[in-house]
C-alpha cells in the first residue's frame, strides 16, 4: 500500500497504530493533517524549517497500515515540557491514536526526568479538552485573546509527571 496520510472522506476499520520519531519524510503527510485540523495549534512541522530541539520523543508520528495519521509536536526546557500540536486525520479519529501519541511523550518525557507538562487549546475544543483530562491533564487557567482566526481565549492544561 502507498505511505501517505489520508483523505478525509476513506474510511478503513480501526487498526492498531504505531508511535515512532518524526522525519522529514513525513512532513507533507503530516501538512495534510494539520490543514485538516483547523483545531489544531499553530505550528506545523516543515523538513526546511524544522526548529532546533525538535527531536526524538516531542516530534512524534502515529502510523497505521502505511499512513501517517497523526502527530504530536512539543518541547522540554529543564525538567519542565510543553506540547505545541496535536492531530491526528479526521477519518482515524476515535482510534486511540492520539492517545498512543501523548502516552508515548508522557513516557519519554518521565524517563528523561520531566516534572511538568503544559499545553494551551481553544477554549471551544471541548473533544480535546474531554480527550486531555481523560489523559490526567487539568485545567489550571485560560489565556484570553490567545489564538487568532478566529479571536478565542486559551485554556491552559497541565499534567504533573511521577517518576
Ligand atoms: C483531539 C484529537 C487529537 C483526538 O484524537 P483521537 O485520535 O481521536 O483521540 P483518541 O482516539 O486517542 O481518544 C482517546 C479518548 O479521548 C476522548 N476523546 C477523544 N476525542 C474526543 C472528542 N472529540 N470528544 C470527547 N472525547 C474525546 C475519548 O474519551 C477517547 O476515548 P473513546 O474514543 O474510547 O471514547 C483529534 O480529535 C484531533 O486531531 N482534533 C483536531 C486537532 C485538535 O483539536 N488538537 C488538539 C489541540 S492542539
Amino acid at each position: 500500500m502507498m505511505r501517505g496520510a489520508v483523505a478525509a472522506e476513506r474510511h478503513k476499520p480501526a487498526a492498531a497504530c504505531l508511535v515512532r520519531p518524526f522525519d522529514s519524510n513525513d512532513a507533507s503527510f503530516v501538512r495534510e493533517i494539520f490543514q485538516n485540523s483547523p483545531q489544531a495549534g499553530a505550528f506545523a512541522p516543515d523538513s526546511s524549517e524544522q526548529p532546533s530541539g525538535f527531536a526524538g520523543p516531542l516530534a512524534l508520528v502515529s502510523e497505521s497500515q502505511g499512513d501517517v495519521t497523526g502527530f504530536l509536536l512539543g518541547r522540554e526546557v529543564a525538567d519542565e515540557a510543553e506540547i505545541f500540536n496535536l492531530a491526528v486525520a479526521p477519518h482515524y479519529r476515535r482510534q486511540g491514536h492520539a492517545a498512543a501519541l501523548v502516552t508515548s511523550a508522557l513516557e519519554g518525557m518521565s524517563s528523561r526526568g520531566i516534572q511538568r507538562v503544559f499545553l494551551e487549546v481553544r477554549e471551544s475544543n471541548f473533544g480535546a479538552i474531554s480527550f486531555y483530562e481523560k489523559l490526567g491533564f487539568i485545567k489550571n487557567g485560560r489565556r484570553k485573546g490567545y489564538y487568532r482566526h478566529p479571536d478565542e481565549a486559551a485554556i491552559t492544561m497541565e499534567k504533573k509527571l511521577t517518576g
